[in-house]
Parts: C-alpha cells; structure tokens; sequence
C-alpha cells in the first residue's frame, strides 16, 4: 500500500504547521549559495500546499520568516523579500483556482512592497473554502502573547471585560491564530529538534514530528509519511491509556 492509501481519511489533522528548516544546508551541500535553497523551498512550499489541499486539509500554518530572521545578513533577507514578492505574483492564480485561502500572521514589519504584494492576494483569496494556507511572517510566539495580554489588560481597563471572567478561551480569542483551531501535528524538518518560538500557546497537545530531511527535499510522499505517523500515535489528552480505550 502507498503511504498516501496508508492515511485514513476521517482521522486527518484539521490543522498541520510546518517549520521549514534546512534551506541554507541543503544549498551549501551543492556548493550553492543559501538563496539557492530558499528557490528550491519555494518548490517544496507549492507541492505541500497542493499536498494539504489535495488531501483535505483545512489550515497549513508555514514558519516562513521569524522576527529573529531579521539578523540574517542583509542580502539574504533581501533575497527571501524578493523571493516572496515574485512567488506571491506567480502563485496567486493557481491559489485562486485550488480554492486556496491565504492569510499571513506576524507583526507587520514587512517592506511595503511584500506588504502590499501579500495585502493583494489576501483579498483576491478572501472568499476561498478550501484549505487556508497561513503564512507567519516576521512571526515570533512571543511577540504574539505579548500582544494578547496587551489587548486583553486594554479591554479590562476600558471595562470591556471583567478580570475574574479571563479564562483560556480569552487569551486564545486574542492571539492572531484565533480564526482557526490549534495544530493536531507540527512538524520540524532538517534534523533541528526545537520549537524557536512558533506557536507557543497553539502546540500545547500537538503531535510533534521532526524529520531529518532538508525543507527543499521535503516532498508529498514526505508529507504523507508524518500524517501515517501522526495517525498511529495515541493523543491521550492527560488521560489513559484505558479511558481512552472506552
Ligand atoms: C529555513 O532554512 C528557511 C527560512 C528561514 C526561509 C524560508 C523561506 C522560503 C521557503 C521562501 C519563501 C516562502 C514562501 C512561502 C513563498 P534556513 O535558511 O534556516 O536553513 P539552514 O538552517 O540550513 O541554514
């Protein structure tokens, strides 16, 4: 049986969040330049968005571009600006005839012109039911909790909300991420094993996958790979074995 046959399909993750890693690696191990392998993540970022809508899934959350990125040398972060502008431009028609939704999260640090290019094809994409492909761009967990309790302690001091009445469901309804339900899987590629400050709060219960394979490499056959795992792990939720069994 093929993996793809191997996904049991009423069990899919509503919700999948990749952090792409390995680009730079992957460039340097063919004596490459580093914004060799971003090209080349773009190709993976359009095979596992055609993957995730093909299949069903309905929120692919993708680390594209972190707040600590920004000390990367200054052509590379040109580099990936540019790169985004230019796959945004070349990418909006396909997202438009997959019914792909794309909205982007992060704290609006971005060049205008990556701003309006994505600004553009959040709109032409806003009425598309299919799979709503998220983008964290110049993302950090932090700054997005930080920024919950901001807005939370604002609405408490304008007596919009009473301090006994903030609850979990609070703090999640002011994140950016509140329009869509936390990941069932995260996965990590290239070998690193650490979370760097994506979403935090989201991934309390999230399976974690980590694979050794460089984000370039990262194909469908890939993909499906860590859905057949997420699909054989038992998410207990801090019960047993036994009680789930019931
Ligand atoms: C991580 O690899 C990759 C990034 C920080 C950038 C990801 C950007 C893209 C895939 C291109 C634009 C994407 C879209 C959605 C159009 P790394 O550079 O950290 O690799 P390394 O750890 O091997 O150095």
């Amino acid at each position: 049986m093929s993996l793809k046959e191997q996904i049991v399909m009423s069990q899919l993750p509503q919700h999948v969040a990749i952090i792409m890693d390995g680009n730079g690696r992957w460039a340097k191990s063919k004596g490459k330049i580093r914004l060799f392998g971003h090209k080349f993540g773009v190709r993976a970022v359009h095979n596992i968005t055609e993957a995730a809508a093909e299949l069903g899934i309905k929120y692919l959350t993708l680390y594209t571009f972190s707040t600590e990125n920004w000390s990367r040398p200054l052509a590379e972060i040109k580099g990936i600006m540019s790169l985004l502008v230019s796959t945004i431009a070349e990418e909006t028609e396909t997202l438009l005839k997959n019914n792909v939704r794309l909205r982007v999260i992060g704290n609006n640090s971005l060049p205008d012109k990556v701003q309006a290019k994505l600004d553009e094809c959040v709109k032409k994409t806003e009425n598309n039911t299919g799979l709503t492909l998220v983008l964290a761009l110049s993302y950090s967990s932090r700054w997005e909790i930080t920024e919950a309790v901001r807005s939370i302690a604002k609405q408490v001091k304008d007596g919009a909300i009473d301090i006994d009445a903030i609850d979990q469901n609070t703090v999640q309804n002011n994140l950016s991420t509140s329009f869509m339900p936390d990941p069932e899987l995260l996965i990590r590629t290239s070998g690193e094993c650490r979370i760097s400050n994506f979403l935090l709060w989201q991934i309390a219960y999230s399976e974690l996958y980590f694979t050794d394979t460089l984000w370039p490499d990262f194909d469908k056959e890939e993909l499906y790979k860590a859905i057949v795992e997420y699909q054989h792990r038992e998410r207990r939720f801090g019960m047993t074995s036994e009680q789930l069994k019931k």
